[in-house]
């Protein structure tokens, strides 16, 4: 029987490879260690909650007491757990530095010396390359992050190679690109722009539209994890990309398309402050070990449409009743002025 510690496993991708790792693995014992802050919903975890291979435990990662006990009985940590949403960032470090920064240091110093431990995966992201004019990141290329989240993301990134450097707990970094797919918060561009047009609401797309992304299905994502925690070598890093560059304005119109919905929806405002121009990542050493995205865009586009059009409950409550959310949507679209 395997131990397995995913922190934040209530959001987004966290509870996706909660689901994938249930699914995949009949002797895996999954633990998730979740604060619920706004984006993390125990609604995530609905169809695993009766699971007698599945535990839930709230608690904020920094909080030694509850987690490090957590971690020293692991064999594997997944550490997703983290502040994510770039607008937030620039609002507001603060918890950003808090969480993704001084929450990863709490683990790792409870890693050190784990007798179990055999796999720390440390989520890292493509964001801490910055923007990349042209050809594709190397996970051994500078890290020039230019936002506070991905400044936070990178401090953790290089801390937690620090204490396979020092310490050798045995960790393994992924740098992922965009991720896409079912129960992602409405606050990220595919979710907000999917459930907005549901509502014949605007779409409030940055500055000229022309910024690219590299869209990563999110089962592509646990695939590529769960490969890297079996395969992957310690103290390396690995770079996980989709391989779909697409423009912000081609990716709103897409949507639209799906949805049957005119694109006079479409609203230009002002840019994001230090808006990165271009992701892209250079995947061979992951593919090396064996991996290779399996979704094709238009179809995992399509089946995310799908999914949100399927899944009111899940997402109207937030848009419509959650007063932090309706805040936090008023108060950052409506300082935005056209674009
Ligand atoms: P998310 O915002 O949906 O979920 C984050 C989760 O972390 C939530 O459940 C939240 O409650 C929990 N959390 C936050 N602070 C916590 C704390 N102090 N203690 C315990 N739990 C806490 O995020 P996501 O999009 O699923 O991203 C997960 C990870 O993947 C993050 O580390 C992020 O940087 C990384 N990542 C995301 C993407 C993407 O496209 N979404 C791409 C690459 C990397
Ligand atoms: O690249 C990986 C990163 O992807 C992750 O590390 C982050 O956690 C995740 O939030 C995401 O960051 P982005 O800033 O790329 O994602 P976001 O969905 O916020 O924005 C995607 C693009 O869409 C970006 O170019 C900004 C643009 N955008 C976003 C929003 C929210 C808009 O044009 N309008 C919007 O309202």
């Amino acid at each position: 029987m395997t131990k397995v510690l995913v922190t934040g496993g209530a959001g987004f991708i966290g509870s996706n490879f909660v689901r994938y790792a249930l699914r995949q693995h009949p002797d895996w014992r999954v633990t998730t260690l979740d604060k619920l802050t706004y984006c993390g919903r125990l609604e995530n975890l609905h169809d695993v909650a009766d699971d007698p291979r599945h535990r839930f435990v709230k608690a904020d990662i920094r909080d030694a007491a509850v987690s490090a006990p957590l971690v020293r009985e692991s064999h594997i940590v997944v550490h997703f757990a983290a502040e994510t949403h770039v607008d937030r960032s620039i609002q507001s470090a603060d918890e950003f530095i808090q969480t993704d920064v001084l929450g990863t240091f709490a683990l790792l110093e409870a890693a050190r010396g784990a007798k179990a431990l055999r796999r720390f995966v440390q989520i890292s992201t493509d964001e801490v390359y910055g923007s990349v004019p042209t050809g594709a990141s190397k996970e051994t290329d500078e890290l020039l992050p230019r936002n506070p989240y991905s400044a936070s993301k990178a401090a953790a990134d290089r801390l937690a190679y620090s204490y396979w450097a020092t310490y050798k707990v045995p960790v393994v970094i992924t740098r992922a690109s965009n991720n896409y797919g079912p129960y992602q918060f409405p606050e990220k561009v595919i979710p907000l722009f999917i459930t907005n047009a549901l509502e014949d609401q605007g779409l409030p797309l940055y500055g000229d539209g022309l910024n690219v992304r590299d869209w990563l299905h999110v089962e592509d994502h646990c695939r590529a994890l769960d490969l890297v925690i079996e395969k992957g070598l310690d103290g390396q890093v690995y770079n996980i990309g989709g391989g779909n560059e697409v423009p912000n304005i081609d990716l709103t119109r897409r949507i639209l398309a799906l949805l049957g919905k005119p694109e006079t929806l479409i609203r230009p405002v002002a840019d994001r402050p230090g808006h990165d121009r271009r992701y892209a990542l250079d995947t061979a050493k992951l593919q090396a070990l064996g991996w290779t995205p399996r979704c094709e865009f238009d179809a995992g586009l399509a089946a995310t449409v799908e999914w949100y059009k399927a899944n009111p409950w899940w997402w109207e409550p937030i848009k419509r009743q959650d007063p932090a959310y309706r805040a936090y949507y008023k108060a950052h679209y409506a300082e935005r002025g056209p674009a």
